[in-house]
């Protein structure tokens, strides 16, 4: 069910072109100034600020401003059989969960990115439910059998401490904003006005706080699109919950036992050793 290529993990469907060779033509794509990449590991607030980005976008998309957001904004490493991103027009807006070595060169010098963390126990927790949910990635019995795969990055995005690490190191080649999934549940409003100012888009207040309103949690749970109720049943499983699950910080204090979360500070520990994250969440 998943697809390992060079340091990243994708989840395999039929709709899309997902091969060695197309993972690896993404190296070569030829980016523009005004492209914008959103950057994260799974389940760190990746379809939220796709939400927040397309709001921020949507007079760049006046037709499609009510259609899926994927389509206005889709995963660069997922591409729809037959479709060219090539031949999109300007501003373009991309997701990815690709660790650094396979995004495109040119990003480094043409385009930004905006690069989504959360703390990685919440990160865990998450994907505990939504893996269970989906049809097409390995589910996980317990934790405890979580937390090996955790550890040895074997779930879509591949392993967090290398994909985090390499973002970080790597920051000084690119035009990039590092935001926390912690710092949008605090204050979402600073943060859309952090994404505005970054991408150099200039809303009005009233425009502002009508992005902040669409993209609450409990907004979007209740926009069937937002919350991702458009995918067919092939693949998810509509009775073990939905997309946007919880929404909170900490959740994997409700989840993890004492001895797990030993064993992943431990991890976290040796894994990140002299990566000074500034972390705003509470390990
Ligand atoms: S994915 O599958 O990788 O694209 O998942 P991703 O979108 O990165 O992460 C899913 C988690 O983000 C939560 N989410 C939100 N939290 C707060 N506010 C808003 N608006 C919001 N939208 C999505 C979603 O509920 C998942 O977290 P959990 O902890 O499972 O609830």
């Amino acid at each position: 069910k998943l697809f390992k290529y060079k340091g990243t993990v994708l989840a395999l469907d039929y709709n899309h072109d997902i091969t060695p060779g197309y993972i690896d033509s993404i190296r070569d794509f030829k980016t523009r100034d005004d492209d914008v990449f959103v950057v994260t590991f799974p389940k760190s607030g990746t379809v939220w600020t796709q939400r927040i980005m397309t709001l921020i976008y949507q007079e760049d998309f006046p037709e499609k401003a009510k259609q899926i957001t994927y389509d206005q904004m889709p995963w660069i490493e997922y591409r729809e059989k037959n479709t060219d991103y090539n031949l999109r027009s300007s501003p373009r807006l991309f997701c990815s969960h690709l660790v650094e070595p396979l995004m495109p060169r040119a990003l480094q010098g043409k385009g930004k990115v905006i690069y989504v963390m959360r703390n990685p126990k919440d990160v865990m927790v998450s994907y505990f439910h939504f893996s269970n949910k989906m049809k097409n990635l390995d589910s996980s019995e317990s934790y405890d059998e979580l937390l090996e795969k955790f550890f040895r990055g074997e779930m879509i995005g591949g392993c967090w401490f290398d994909h985090v690490k390499g973002w970080m190191t790597n920051r000084d080649k690119y035009d990039i904003l590092f935001l926390t999934y912690e710092e949008m549940i605090k204050d979402l409003r600073s943060v859309v006005v952090k994404i505005c100012e970054f991408v150099g888009k200039s809303l009005s207040d009233a425009a502002i706080d009508e992005v902040v309103q669409k993209t609450t949690f409990n907004h979007m749970k209740e926009d069937p699109l937002a919350n991702y109720e458009h995918l067919p049943e092939t693949i998810t499983d509509v009775s073990k919950g939905v997309f946007l699950r919880k929404g909170t910080i900490g959740d994997w204090k409700n989840s993890i036992t004492v001895a797990q979360n030993e064993r992943f500070d431990h991890h976290y520990e040796k894994l990140m050793k002299g990566v000074n994250l500034n972390m705003v969440w509470d390990m």
